[in-house]
């Protein structure tokens, strides 16, 4: 939004649909949240906050409700009114409880095509191109959305019906909140148990056709809604992993710390044994680009020049591979942990050992060395943890002196053993996308949409993946970015947990 109100200040009316705050409406929190934020605050001030008042409308709305939460008042108002519907809404988590899922992610999806048919809109739907799920090699934009699940063999494969899983599914959701005697519309805070089974049956249905997680099965169902809803004019737009920017509002923003933020920070951290796959490219893409990629499809979808999908791959024309980033990170790590070089006797000892940690060498492991390793971690803190529980009965029988020394112990092998199975926990969302896969996305129809631009018009929307220096993105956007704009709470949290 930042980019189309910055680039195209002629545009004539954006209407916004956000969930309200907990004690504000989505009006103002639109006006302090959004608008206050680095890519829009520039554009605000320029413009001035009244003009924009003039051609910004929010209104506030769920995209799990029925019309989207919108009232009646709001959808007279909408109806034809509205030529495009952007909809990036969505639940990122990879492993949510899938009722969770769904409700922004499918049930949402299918409201948001209602709503688009509704008031006479063409949509713009946000995906993934992890929906293509467990995979080696090209994955084209070309094959059909309906009926798609990663197992398939073939298109004369008709095994997966969206309408059935979906079926399936929310009577399985229906079941596990009656057997809890729960309504799901409940706001109370739920048990555990249920939200566990619930965690369990999307991972269930996921693994079970071959989709890496619950997100990306979400996200393919909604995929399918959107193809099966007769006469609606729609294009997907696929973008891969999504980092900081490349240019705009300026090089390295980035908000909130989901995807590459965790190992950015683990490499930082010294993280020396790295579960990737060292050859699979990665499929990043800075967000000003994917943010030019849906203004670029939303121009043709509104001239009805646009294709179905379109991935935004960045891969199949600048590839980069895992080892060479982790190995970015790794030497970046070193440099810093000598750049900040301590003094006195303290610090040059400090300094010594992080010396000797810079020099050690990375290694990549394998599925099978991740598990070996962390049983036999697992097994070492059992050990010494039941050497100090031996020693402190000893002491509390003879008297002797140094209890407090072996709680001290027996708190801190609890706090690594707690580290260490987060970092597992972290390490272990991202296995699918890189280490058991290897995915480069064919994103042919992105760059033949940016081809067809003019001239002015590529200049204010750059699509040119092509062009990244790897190298420099990724030591002075990735790093410097999150470290600047990844929330400083959550990674306080972060670290503190991991
Ligand atoms: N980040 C990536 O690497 C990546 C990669 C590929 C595709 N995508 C897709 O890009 C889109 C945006 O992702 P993101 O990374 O920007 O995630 P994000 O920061 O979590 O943003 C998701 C947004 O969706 C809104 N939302 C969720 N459920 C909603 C509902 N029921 N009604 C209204 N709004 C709802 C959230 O609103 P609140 O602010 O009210 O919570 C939030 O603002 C998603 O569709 C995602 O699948 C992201």
């Amino acid at each position: 939004m930042a980019l189309l109100l910055e680039r195209y200040p002629q545009v004539r009316h954006v209407h916004i649909l956000l969930r309200p705050g907990k004690d504000c409406s989505a009006e103002e929190r639109f006006w302090s949240e959004a608008a206050a934020s680095p890519p829009l605050e520039p554009t605000v001030s320029r413009a001035g906050k009244e003009a924009l008042r003039a051609k910004i409308s929010v209104w506030d709305g769920d995209i799990a409700a029925p019309q989207c939460g919108l009232s009646r008042r709001a959808l007279e108002r909408l109806t034809g009114a509205v030529n495009l519907i952007i909809n990036c809404a969505g639940k990122v988590d990879f492993l949510p409880p899938v009722d969770e899922a769904f409700r922004s992610n499918v049930d949402g999806v299918e409201n948001v095509a209602g709503l688009a048919q509704r008031i006479g809109a063409k949509l713009l739907h946000v995906s993934t191109c992890y929906v293509c799920g467990e995979a080696d090699g090209l994955i084209e934009e070309t094959e059909p959305v309906v009926g798609f699940y990663p197992q398939r063999r073939g298109l004369d494969d008709f095994t997966f019906r969206n309408d059935e899983e979906l079926r399936h599914t929310r009577a399985l959701i229906r079941q596990i909140y009656e057997s809890a005697n729960l309504d799901e519309s409940t706001t109370r805070p739920r048990p555990r148990d249920l939200t566990q089974r619930l965690t369990a049956l999307g991972k269930q249905r996921a693994a079970g056709w071959g989709w890496a997680n619950t997100y990306t099965y979400s996200k393919s169902l909604g995929e399918q809604i959107i193809s099966s809803t007769n006469g609606l004019e729609y294009s997907i737009v696929r973008p891969p992993i999504v980092e900081s920017a490349w240019r705009f509002p300026f090089p390295g923003w980035i908000e909130g710390g989901r995807t590459a933020a965790p190992m950015v920070l683990m490499a930082l951290d010294g993280l020396k044994d790295w579960p990737v796959r060292e050859d699979a490219p990665l499929e990043v893409v800075p967000v000003d680009m994917v943010a030019a990629a849906i203004l670029i499809v939303a121009h043709l979808l509104l001239r009805g020049l646009h294709e179905p999908v379109y991935q935004l791959g960045s891969a199949d024309t600048n590839p980069i591979t895992l080892g060479s980033v982790v190995a970015l990170l790794h030497k970046e790590a070193k440099k810093r942990a000598r750049r900040n070089g301590r003094t006195g006797p303290a610090g040059i000892l400090l300094n010594r050992l992080t010396a000797r940690r810079g020099r050690s060498r990375m290694r990549f492991l394998s599925a099978e060395q991740v598990e070996e390793r962390q049983r036999k971690f697992q097994q070492t803190i059992a050990r010494t943890e039941h050497w100090v529980g031996s020693m402190k009965e000893v002491l509390r029988r003879t008297g002797l002196p140094g209890r407090q020394l072996l709680d001290n112990w027996s708190a801190e092998l609890r706090k690594m053993d707690l580290q260490a199975r987060f970092r597992q926990q972290v390490l272990d969302q991202y296995l699918p996308f890189v280490l058991y896969n290897r995915y480069i996305f064919e994103s042919e129809n992105i760059r033949a949409a940016y081809a067809s631009l003019s001239e002015p018009d590529r200049q204010l929307l750059p699509w040119t993946p092509e062009k990244i220096d790897w190298k420099d993105y990724w030591v002075n956007n990735q790093i410097g970015g999150i470290e600047k704009w990844v929330q400083p709470q959550a990674v306080r949290d972060w670290k503190f947990k991991v």
